[in-house]
């Protein structure tokens, strides 16, 4: 194999990172979210305490400990509320209320309680862009008929065309088809996701009533923040002009759109602020804003606004040193302005995860059905995951992960619940294969996922999987992240901070350094994205703290270190 060789022990590169002069002011709050690495649980598919084949809250209770065990600072738990489930819980009835398939408000409660007595903070979702065609508002809406003051509150127009027969105007659903749906007597609604999700009017001041209501109903009820849903979508151009052009679906994520990401977002943000600084313990907001860039993403969390937005350009970056370095960049660059952490994620609900598309050449996206190597898009997806574990800021993780499960690519297609699945022009066409239940024991009916079936089938795989298969066995995945998660607390330098001093290093190599806040280590991380070992030169006093390849021992001395191929280690110096 070729082997390049790197000095991480030089000088330091003035990248745009390490060289930008605004900066986060020295006495900047320094909140326990800074740094947090935060767990996503998505109920459904986490534990299922009463057979029913359905996660549910008693099973998120059940499990808590293993989040404990795993070393995060928070969970983030997808949707429970009251729900038809259209969109597995993103159609929201009640949103005081939990879904009895999930249990009650005393579950939610029990949750809350005992995650805090294993130190673990609990955030939640709050879906405010659309609510269900099952909410009592839209119920109203539609039986009052045209002309019914709760049709404010939506998004109801007439059609065009002689007898109305058009959509009001062109956009098109995310999960694809027409954004409107037209009702019996005539009128259309918007729905920028499913038929079952019209959108609310932000205009309308009850609905900003409504929702400053059930943060504090929430807040009220213990939890640390709140995962905002769509959060670049609340507020429309005025006059919901046509888009005019005729693929919707390939702007998306390049272009501020009428829909989404308008300037009018933060003035909501900002009056939500205010409720949330009124609680005591740090609580937070999270932005689920896929915004065209970072830094227009940056604009979400300026000091007034909300704590952190997911960093879906870092999400949907290829393995692949170059791409990765210009993220991180601009990532670090874009937020310290504004004195937020930069975060970072690589799987959630709504992708393929990241085992699965990095088995793949580059090119197909976050969303995919095939997996043409899984042992090397297994090798690099923990690479990728020391790599993200290594930066400056606040890492997501999303459930199953760190078992290194694979997305289910062969799920058919009678079993899948997806509406975008349905609506198949989506963008979003395949999100089943990543909610699959999860495995926690090597047997069982669903491997410990419950003691009966699982809503979506686990395949004959995920025994060998579980959590406890991986416990206790070095090298396996779990036993990676548990290590790495671990070492971030030891060595609060490696989430600390907001840049990184960038290492030479040879093509295809990311190396750089991270300073302890005080006393204590400071790291060099190389992640080599290549398929070949390379020959990296490392301080004397270097010392392997973690690596991501589980049969390759690093060979170190003499000054130098070779990294295996698409592995990243950490070292003290
Ligand atoms: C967000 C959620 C996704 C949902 C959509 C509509 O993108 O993450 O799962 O389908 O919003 O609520």
């Amino acid at each position: 194999m070729s082997q390049h060789t790197a000095d991480p022990a030089q000088a330091p590169s003035t990248s745009a990172s390490t060289s930008a002069s605004a900066s986060v002011p020295a006495d900047a709050p320094t909140g326990w979210w800074r740094d947090a690495v935060i767990y996503q649980v998505y109920p459904r598919s986490f534990a299922d305490s009463n057979a029913d084949g359905m996660g549910d809250l008693e099973g998120i209770r059940s499990r808590l400990p293993h989040l404990r065990d795993l070393g995060v600072d928070a969970v983030w738990l997808s949707p429970f509320y009251a729900s038809p489930q259209a969109d597995a819980g993103y159609d929201v009835a009640d949103y005081r209320a939990v879904d009895p398939m999930f249990g009650s408000l005393l579950d939610a409660d029990a949750v809350i309680r005992d995650a805090h007595g294993l130190g673990l903070r609990v955030i939640v979702d709050l879906v405010p862009n659309h609510s269900s065609d099952q909410h009592e508002w839209f119920k109203r809406a539609l039986a009052e008929g045209p002309g019914s003051p709760l049709r404010e509150r939506y998004h109801f127009r007439a059609g065009k065309g002689a007898d109305g027969e058009l959509p009001p105007n062109d956009w098109e659903s995310i999960f694809g088809g027409p954004a409107w749906t037209r009702v019996a007597d005539g009128e259309w609604y918007l729905h920028l996701f499913a038929p079952e999700q019209p959108d609310l009017n932000w205009d309308h001041p009850a609905v900003g009533d409504e929702f400053r209501s059930i943060l504090r109903f929430w807040l009220d009820m213990g939890v640390d923040g709140f995962r905002i849903d769509v959060a670049h979508g609340l507020v429309k151009a005025a006059g919901l002009p046509d888009l005019g052009a005729h693929e919707q679906l390939k702007l998306l994520g390049n272009d501020v759109m009428p829909f989404f990401d308008q300037d009018g977002v933060h003035d909501v943000y900002r009056a939500w602020r205010l409720i949330l600084d009124e609680y005591a313990g740090e609580r937070i907001f999270v932005a689920e804003a896929w915004t065209p860039t970072v830094e227009r993403t940056a604009l979400y969390v300026r000091p007034d606004e909300l704590h952190q937005a997911f960093n879906f350009q870092y999400l949907g970056a290829y393995w692949d040193a170059v791409e990765l370095r210009d993220i991180i960049d601009r990532s670090l660059d874009s937020m310290r302005p504004v004195g937020a952490p930069a975060t970072w994620v690589l799987s959630n609900h709504d992708v393929t995860r990241h085992t699965t598309r990095y088995a793949n050449p580059p090119g197909l996206g976050t969303q995919q059905r095939v997996a043409a190597d899984p042992a090397l898009g297994l090798r690099r997806a923990r690479a990728a995951t020391l790599l993200m574990l290594a930066l400056p800021g606040s890492a997501y993780i999303y459930q199953g992960e760190e078992l290194g499960l694979p997305d289910v690519v062969d799920l058919p297609d009678e079993v899948r619940q997806d509406p975008s699945f349905f609506r198949a022009a989506g963008q979003d066409g395949f999100r089943d294969g990543c909610r699959v239940p999860i495995p926690w024991t090597v047997d069982g009916p669903s491997y410990g996922f419950g003691a009966g079936g699982s809503w979506l089938p686990q395949p004959a795989s995920w025994g060998a999987l579980s959590v406890e298969a991986q416990t206790g066995v070095p090298g396996s995945t779990l036993e990676m992240y548990r290590s790495a998660l671990a070492a971030r607390r030891v060595h609060p330098a490696l989430g600390a901070g907001d840049r990184v001093a960038w290492l030479p290093a040879p093509e295809g190599v990311l190396a750089f350094r991270r300073e302890p806040r005080g006393d204590g280590e400071a790291f060099v991380c190389v992640a080599n994205t290549t398929g070949a070992d390379v020959r990296v030169r490392v301080p004397a006093s270097a010392r392997t703290l973690l690596t991501s390849s589980a049969a390759d021992d690093i060979q170190h001395g003499d000054g130098h270190a070779v990294v295996p191929a698409d592995t990243t280690v950490w070292f003290t110096v």
